[in-house]
């Protein structure tokens, strides 16, 4: 017992040296990252726009088993037969983005091409891609045509890992698709993600981020691996200057980053395992699955209900993040109908009164457990947005805050709401009123 403890401490201590030393040997020698001004202000748009929508599309639907079911057990040919069988009948931009546009997020990312190493767009650099499947159209563009039509922003998902091309240096993932290890070639493949990013980013107009992901492959290298990262930042930020780059390294941000992620956990929650680095002052996001996995599963009708997913979303921007909420779209290209449900009900939500306490907002200074938190407004005297996300609501809320409350009322309803200061314990104390049509959240709207 005392010996496995002490082998995995030893285990985790080197895990993190490695983290360290790999992140070391991405940023020295490296002339510092200075963000455009155009940058700067994407990243405060990126902000303010608090919600988008992943979606994990490629091959792996098809097999309908998640994203990584190549990882589990597949020759690598055996399961890219699946390509000449891809055909999509029911895929329709102008549908997809018009549901998640109503449902008030305010961007998407798309898995380009996932560790599986397909592509879904029309690259020159691989013939392993959407337009040698019997549907024969370029999905990432029609994706990005409608996203500039329709005002949603565009991000896209790029893996660092690649389960099949045999140039891929595998790390420990991957390592049972039929691979010969003899033929791993680093700077083969940087330059082939490198042509593939220089496509995104010049044939699909404006990219408003990539989200890289995979680095931790290699987190277990006894040679730190290196990336090279920054020079990859460098081209993508001098191919598009404003483009926000994050990855989804579970690390504190790296140089030449501009968004820091956090997988499955609100900043500051570290549940799933993922989440026990420090918090940067760069934009946050959060991503998290609709059901269970990212990728379509077809035993993975466990959806979170849209009071959960509500919940989540203030959860997340009262931490000062967005959330980046996702659907794993079917084979036939649709997005399953609990997805679309779901898109439907928090569309209602933000689109009533409640948007205004969630988009263009910061992190508030309430905050009592997960089942009281605050958001506020931007600016000097911004309202303060109190959000109460407990089923039962006692008749009245006493919170410790700053500022001297001027008004208060009911955000979705636009009642007043008396309150009084507590002479004793110096708390505000808020009297909440009848609450039909805010039972996902209350929201108390204090105005300064
Ligand atoms: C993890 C998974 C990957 C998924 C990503 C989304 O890195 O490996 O499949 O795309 O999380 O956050």
């Amino acid at each position: 017992m005392k010996h496995a403890l002490i082998t995995a401490l030893l285990a985790s201590a080197t895990l993190l040296g490695n983290a360290q030393n790999q992140q070391k040997a991405e940023t020295c020698n490296q002339q510092h990252y200075v963000p455009t001004a155009e940058n700067l202000q994407a990243r405060n748009e990126f902000s303010d726009n608090r919600f988008g929508i992943f979606l994990h599309w490629g091959l792996y639907s098809m097999f309908a088993q998640g994203e990584w079911y190549l990882n589990y057990g597949p020759n690598k040919d055996e399961y890219a037969k699946v390509a000449d069988a891809f055909y999509p009948h029911s895929f329709n931009a102008e549908k997809w983005i018009s549901a998640i546009k109503a449902s008030g997020a305010k961007y998407i990312c798309f898995t380009t091409r996932h560790h599986e190493g397909f592509s879904m767009w029309d690259t020159k650099q691989s013939d392993y891609n959407i337009m040698n499947t019997p549907y024969g159209k370029d999905i990432v563009r029609q994706l990005a045509d409608e996203c500039h039509k329709q005002g949603i922003g565009l991000h896209l998902y790029y893996s660092h890992i690649d389960w099949t091309r045999e140039d891929y240096p595998a790390g420990r993932t991957g390592l049972t698709t039929g691979k010969d290890p003899k033929k791993a070639d680093w700077n083969h493949y940087y330059k082939f993600m490198n042509a593939q990013l220089t496509e995104l980013l010049t044939n699909y107009g404006k990219v408003d981020g990539i989200w890289f992901d995979g680095w931790w492959d290699h987190d277990e290298d006894t040679i730190p691996f290196n990336w090279q990262l920054p020079e990859q930042y460098a081209m993508i930020h001098k191919l598009q200057p404003a483009c926000i780059i994050g990855n989804n390294h579970h690390q504190t941000p790296f140089e030449g980053e501009d968004m820091q992620m956090f997988e499955r956990d609100i900043p500051g929650e570290n549940k799933n395992g993922l989440s026990g680095q420090s918090i940067s002052r760069l934009p946050l996001e959060t991503c998290q699955t609709m059901n269970g996995m990212w990728g379509y599963k077809i035993k993975d009708q466990n959806y979170k209900s849209a009071k959960e997913l509500i919940r989540l979303l203030v959860r997340t921007a009262a931490k000062g993040a967005n959330l980046l909420l996702n659907i794993g779209p079917q084979p036939n290209g649709e997005l399953p109908a609990t997805a679309l449900d779901r898109l439907a009900d928090m569309g209602k939500w933000l689109n009533g009164n409640a948007g205004e306490s969630i988009y263009r907002t910061v992190a508030g200074e309430v905050a009592l457990g997960d089942s009281i938190v605050s958001t506020c407004g931007k600016g000097k005297k911004a309202p303060l947005y109190i959000h109460i996300l407990t089923d039962k609501k006692d008749g009245e809320i006493a919170v410790t805050m700053k500022g001297k409350a001027k008004k208060a009322t009911n955000l979705i309803t636009g009642d007043k709401l008396a309150f009084r200061k507590d002479k004793a314990t110096g708390k505000t104390i808020f009297e909440l009123n009848d609450r039909k049509g805010d039972e996902d959240d209350y929201i108390i709207k204090v105005e300064f």
